[in-house]
């Protein structure tokens, strides 16, 4: 362990946003138990308490649905004044809602990576048996419910499935969207965050009638993918499946369990996700609209995701590090921005150093690249990114994210995955 007054106060943020059922990934702006978030706490908890640890994984698997979907977030019966809250999105009209109040979407699978690394440094046998087959029944239903093409890729029909919420990634796939009638709705996030930190307008309407689509459509999955107005194949949601297909299969193997199954998930995946994501041309990989057939020429750090599962070949990799991490023009650090690395591209025309996914700096991100960065023996661009990742949060505090150009914290204070993951990255 290296500084360990970081290492004090990032278990004071973790401890103070215990509930003792799940952990808030921020304590006003977000009260409940997010999917992603709680995959990443129960890391960071697992490091000075892993029944704790465990049980953050329970709490989230008790949302699941009876098809299998692991929602996005889990409300528990915590009281709070969070919008949109339970009642809004009525999942008691889909015959898989679950006994506790959650969403009706997911978000990007970490889950299983997750356990296997807490697997592989706690010995944690009995645990891996019991959390193991939701797991599975999750990736199940993402590789199955989630298939528009049978390519084995899974689709988003919601941005805030992608877990990136406001990126341009989305933009073009809501210009086709015009809501027609939206329901009454007060938003809530601008209460405790700026709005300038904030989603736009126009893109939170589209977030809300999304919504109310699928509840009129009582979150079957079929009818989802037939009539959502957004289908989208998700280069960082699919690159975390795949890793996370892996990481299951490792604990499948532990277990004596049979592999086939994954081994047709990983296979297919890694038949398919080069050839429908990568741009040749661009040297990056962009996503995917199903309802167009056309791949979204936007530059996002999203392109990054693939190194996580080991997608790309070395020369993909060598392009994506050398053409567009280490260009300064792109996403290394120049005059104006200091900080690595930021979520957007600077040269895309929608770029904000302040605003949420079209530009800051966030925690969860610079993690994925550095461990995608290892993975190709790019040890150094690696270290280079933890240390400065450290030292925005040494000077900025636990926030949701950074501006780039001079460090300073946006969006939730103490916020949860930035204590876990300065945990993970000091050790
Ligand atoms: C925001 C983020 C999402 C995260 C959630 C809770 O919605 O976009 O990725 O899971 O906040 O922290």
């Amino acid at each position: 362990m290296t500084n360990s007054s970081l290492l004090d106060r990032a278990v004071s943020v973790l401890l103070l946003n215990d509930t003792g059922l799940f952990t808030k990934p921020g304590p006003h702006q977000y009260p409940h138990q997010w999917n992603w978030d709680s995959a990443l706490i129960a890391l960071g908890l697992s490091h000075f308490d892993l029944p704790r640890a465990q049980q953050e994984v329970r709490s989230l698997l008790s949302g699941q649905w009876q098809d299998g979907m692991i929602p996005s977030v889990v409300y528990h019966s915590t009281p709070s004044d969070y919008f949109p809250n339970p009642e809004f999105w009525q999942i008691e009209n889909s015959p898989n809602a679950p006994g506790v109040p959650t969403t009706g979407i997911t978000q990007p699978p970490l889950l299983a990576t997750m356990v296997r690394r807490m697997h592989t440094r706690h010995s944690m046998e009995d645990f891996v048996r019991e959390g193991y087959p939701a797991i599975l029944r999750w990736h199940r239903w993402l590789h199955t419910d989630r298939n528009a093409d049978d390519s084995a890729l899974a689709s988003i029909i919601h941005p805030w499935e992608s877990g990136t919420d406001d990126s341009p990634r989305w933009l073009h796939l809501f210009e086709a969207i015009q809501p027609e009638a939206l329901p009454e709705f007060q938003r809530g996030d601008t209460r405790y965050v700026a709005a300038t930190e904030r989603p736009n307008r126009t893109e939170y309407e589209r977030f809300i009638y999304l919504i109310d689509v699928f509840r009129k459509l009582n979150y079957s999955p079929e009818q989802l993918l037939a009539y959502s107005p957004f289908v989208a194949q998700d280069v960082l949601f699919n690159a975390i499946l795949s890793r996370a297909d892996e990481d299951l299969r490792e604990l499948a193997m532990g277990l004596g369990q049979p592999t086939d199954e994954i081994d047709g998930w990983l296979n297919q995946m890694r038949r398919n996700f080069n050839d429908r994501f990568w741009d040749e041309r661009a040297g990056l990989y962009y996503d995917y609209d199903v309802r167009t057939g056309k791949s979204i020429p936007v530059n996002t750090a999203a392109t990054f995701l693939p190194l996580f599962a080991g997608l790309p070949s070395k020369e993909q990799a060598r392009r994506l590090v050398d053409e567009h991490l280490l260009n300064p023009g792109e996403y290394a650090p120049n005059e104006d921005v200091r900080h690595w690395v930021t979520t957007t591209a600077q040269t895309e025309p929608t770029w904000e150093a302040r605003r949420y996914w079209r530009g800051p700096v966030w925690v969860i991100m610079n993690w994925f690249i550095i461990e995608g960065l290892k993975r190709y023996g790019y040890d150094d661009v690696a270290e280079t990114i933890q240390q400065d990742t450290l030292r925005l949060i040494e000077a900025g505090g636990f926030r949701e994210y950074y501006d780039p150009r001079d460090g300073s914290g946006c969006g939730s204070t103490d916020f949860s995955w930035s204590a876990a993951l300065a945990i993970e990255l000091s050790q």
